[in-house]
């Protein structure tokens, strides 16, 4: 039978993926000490923590914890990005899971209110503002989707 997931029930992520973060990799380390004010020792903790009580099928949110690693500012286009949301363009990141490129851009200096993310999962988004600590400040627009579920990225 199918999980949640869409992997058979027997399937055990556990086997596949460390549930446990022991290090948080550069830029992903500096926003949440900066950014979110969780101090260095603590941030694995915190991660470790909020995953364990978010409650969500553990697979994507493995997945989603690998994705601190950050990508976007890889991209040559990243100075452009951050210069014209600065400037009032607005941003949108389909698929932005957890949003961390989004809060990569806020502590970069982009306007928080410039920035929108949109994620199929709401509970990625959710999770999102208590990794990073920001329910209170980050003012960019998350939601899911109303259009079809279907079509995936
Ligand atoms: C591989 S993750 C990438 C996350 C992030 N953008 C990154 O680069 O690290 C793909 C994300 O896209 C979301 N997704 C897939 N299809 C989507 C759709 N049609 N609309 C919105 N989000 C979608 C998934 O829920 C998942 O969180």
């Amino acid at each position: 039978m199918a999980s949640q997931s869409g992997f058979p029930s027997s399937y055990d992520p556990s086997k596949y993926y460390d549930p446990e973060i022991q290090t948080v990799r550069e830029p992903a380390r500096t926003i949440f000490e900066e950014y979110s004010k969780i101090p260095n020792e603590r941030i694995a903790n915190h991660i470790n923590e909020v995953v364990r009580l978010c409650g969500i099928d553990p697979l994507p949110m493995y997945r989603s914890i690998q994705i601190l690693e950050l990508d976007l500012h890889r991209m040559s286009i990243y100075p452009e990005i951050l210069e014209r949301v600065k400037f009032g363009d607005k941003f949108l990141d389909l698929g932005c899971a957890l949003g961390q490129e989004l809060r990569h851009l806020v502590h970069d200096g982009a306007p928080s209110t410039n920035l929108y993310g949109c994620d199929l999962t709401p509970d990625l988004i959710n999770v999102g503002y208590d990794l990073f600590n920001d329910h209170a400040t980050l003012q960019s627009q998350l939601s899911s989707p109303t259009y079809s579920t279907t079509s995936l990225i």
